[in-house]
C-alpha cells in the first residue's frame, strides 16, 4: 500500500503522514512541521521543550520517505550529534516535508526524556585546574562482564544509561560529581562544593547508591530478569584536577596516587568478599557518623605496606 498521494486542495498542497504505530494517517502542509500537524490532528505527541530542539522528546523514526523530509536545522543537527541519531531519526518539531512519509514514534517514558534533555544540555566545560583534597569514590557492578554478554547491545546501552542516570542523581544530591565511567563502574568525587563535608558526603552517597540500586533492580528485573549488585571503595586524599583532552573532547579529570588507591580499595571488595570499604583517611573523617563492622588489614597492589580498610555495615 502506498502512503497515497499529495493533494492540491483549496487549502493548498497537502501531504500524508502515516503513523505506523498509531494506525493514523493525517495530512500536513509544506509550511507545517510534523509536530504541528500531529497536534492539530489530536495525536498525543510529546514536545517537552516547546519545539525548541532542546529535549528530543518529539523524535520520530522515518520509516519511508526520508527523502521528503527537510534538511536538519543547525539546532536539530546539534541534538542529533549529541544523541547519536542515525539519519532516520528526526525531531518532529524541526522537520517539514515535501512529500508523503511514514513514521513511528519510539517508546519513551519520562525518565528517557529527562536523560536525553540532560545529555543535550551538557556543556562539557569546567575550568578547574589545581591540586585539591577530595574524597574519591569508585562504584562498580559485580558480574558486569557476564551481564554484557547476555543482553542485546541496544538494551545494554539503554540500561546503563538509566543506571548511570539514577546513580548520578544520588551523587549530585550529596554534592558530588561523576568524573568518569568505566564500563562496569564509575568514578565520582566529593569536595568541590563543600570541602568540610567531603568524606561524609562521599560515604553517605555510597550508602544511598546501595539503597537506590534496589529500586533500580525492580526496573531491571522486570525488563531483563537481572539484578545489579554494586561495590563501593572510597578514599580521601590529594589529587590534581584539570580539564584534559583534545579540543571538542576535553573533560574534567582527576589524577594522582589517591585516585589509584581508591580504585584498589574498590577492587579489594572482591578479595575480601565485602561491598563497601573506605580507607583510614576517610574513616578518620567520618568514623563517628556511620557504622563500620570490621577493620581489614590488606596489602594493596601498587602501594607498599599494609593498609587498614574499614568495612561499612550492610544497609
Ligand atoms: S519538542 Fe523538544 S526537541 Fe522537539
Amino acid at each position: 500500500m502506498t502512503d497515497k498521494i499529495s493533494t492540491k486542495e483549496s487549502m493548498g498542497t497537502q501531504y500524508v503522514i502515516n503513523y505506523l504505530n498509531e494506525e493514523r494517517r493525517i495530512t500536513v502542509s509544506p509550511e507545517e512541521t510534523i509536530l504541528e500537524a500531529s497536534l492539530k490532528a489530536d495525536i498525543r505527541h510529546p514536545h517537552v521543550c516547546g519545539s525548541n530542539a532542546r529535549c528530543s522528546s518529539c523524535r520520530v523514526v522515518v520509516e519511508r520517505g526520508i527523502e521528503n523530509c527537510s534538511e536538519r536545522s543547525e539546532e536539530a543537527g546539534r541534538v542529533a550529534t549529541k544523541l547519536g541519531f542515525g539519519p532516520e531519526l528526526r525531531l518532529a518539531c524541526q522537520t517539514t516535508v515535501k512529500g508523503d512519509i511514514a513514521i513511528r514514534k519510539p517508546k519513551m517514558d519520562a525518565t528517557d526524556i529527562e536523560i536525553a534533555s540532560l545529555t543535550i544540555a551538557e556543556s562539557g566545560e569546567n575550568k578547574i585546574g589545581e591540586e585539591k583534597q577530595l574524597t574519591i569514590a569508585f562504584v562498580d557492578i559485580e558480574g558486569y562482564t557476564a551481564f554484557t554478554e547476555s543482553v542485546q547491545a541496544y538494551d545494554l546501552v539503554h540500561v546503563l544509561n538509566r543506571y548511570y542516570y539514577v546513580m548520578g542523581k544520588v551523587i549530585r544530591k550529596y554534592n558530588g560529581q561523576i568524573i568518569d565511567y568505566y564500563g562496569d563502574g564509575l568514578l565520582a568525587v566529593f569536595g568541590f562544593k563543600d570541602p568540610e563535608q567531603m568524606a561524609h558526603d562521599g560515604v553517605a552517597a555510597g550508602k544511598a547508591m546501595m539503597k537506590e540500586v534496589e529500586s533500580f533492580n525492580d526496573y531491571l528485573h522486570g525488563f531483563l530478569k537481572h539484578k545489579f549488585k554494586i561495590r563501593v571503595g572510597i578514599h580521601t586524599g590529594k589529587v590534581i584536577v584539570g580539564n584534559i583532552g583534545f579540543k571538542g573532547m576535553r573533560k574534567l579529570a582527576v589524577i594522582g596516587d589517591a585516585v589509584n588507591f581508591a580504585s584498589r580499595i574498590d577492587h579489594a571488595n572482591k578479595e575480601l568478599n565485602t561491598r563497601f570499604l573506605v580507607s583510614a583517611a576517610t574513616y578518620e573523617k567520618v568514623g563517628g557518623d556511620f557504622s563500620f563492622v570490621k577493620e581489614h588489614e590488606v596489602e594493596v597492589k601498587g602501594k607498599k605496606g599494609v593498609h587498614k580498610l574499614y568495612e561499612l555495615k550492610e544497609m
